[in-house]
């Protein structure tokens, strides 16, 4: 049975004790932990700047997914390396030069990934693909937490897991809003790899059950 990355996103999380919540997530087995940075501009919030994810970086060894919903992820994705990202995903429906904007952040030897709003097909990367470490899939419109999940995204995991598995990509398809044990279930059945999770998790009464439940999806 493949491996499902579980990846808990901190804007649920207590602003006020970060640790406290990182450290009982990565003891409660979470693979990677997901970071939402918005500008207020590409989305209609703000969140958290390189500052805080630099000052949280000592405080866990867990992998930092850095999901950057910003209009210009070309100025700002070196500050979130230096401050210790480990996967940069930027917007596909940014005006910028992709290939370009990837190349460069291979080039410092962390991971990289484009995303997909929920309007936004699997065509639109198609060209893209073959230089990703990631595809992240949004089943809710990005912005904000705790959203209801769009099923109609299902169609695009299931055409991307055929078009990855018959060009033999390495490429892992991450989705990313309004998961719980039951759109869990229905991604990975559809070829997903890893699973955001924000809400669903921080929210509960029982984190740690809940996590160790999705990772046993
Ligand atoms: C939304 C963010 C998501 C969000 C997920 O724009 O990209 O990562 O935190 O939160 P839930 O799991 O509550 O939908
Ligand atoms: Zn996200």
């Amino acid at each position: 049975m493949k491996k499902i990355l579980i990846a808990p996103s901190i804007l649920s999380a207590n602003f006020s004790n970060l640790e406290k919540d990182i450290c009982m997530v990565e003891q409660a087995g979470a693979d990677w932990l997901h970071i939402d940075v918005m500008d207020g501009h590409f989305v209609p919030n703000i969140t958290i700047g390189p500052v805080v994810v630099k000052s949280i970086k000592k405080t866990t060894k867990m992998f930092f997914d850095v999901h950057l919903m910003v209009t210009n992820p070309e100025k700002y994705w070196e500050s979130f390396y230096n401050a210790g990202a480990d996967l940069i995903v930027f917007h596909n429906e940014i005006l910028y030069d992709k290939k370009f904007l990837v190349d460069e952040i291979k080039e410092t030897g962390i991971k990289v990934g484009v995303s997909i709003k929920p309007e936004t097909s699997v065509k639109a990367i198609l060209e893209i693909l073959p230089f990703l470490d990631v595809v992240l899939i949004m089943s809710v419109e990005p912005g904000f937490g705790g959203q209801s999940f769009m099923y109609d995204i299902v169609n695009k995991i299931t055409d991307l897991r055929k078009i990855i598995d018959n060009k033999k990509y390495n490429c892992l398809i991450e989705i990313d809003g309004g998961i719980n044990y039951k759109t869990a279930r229905i991604c990975v059945d559809a070829g997903a790899d890893v699973l955001v999770s924000g809400s669903y998790i921080f929210e509960a009464q029982n984190p740690q059950q809940i996590l160790k439940d999705l990772k046993n999806i």
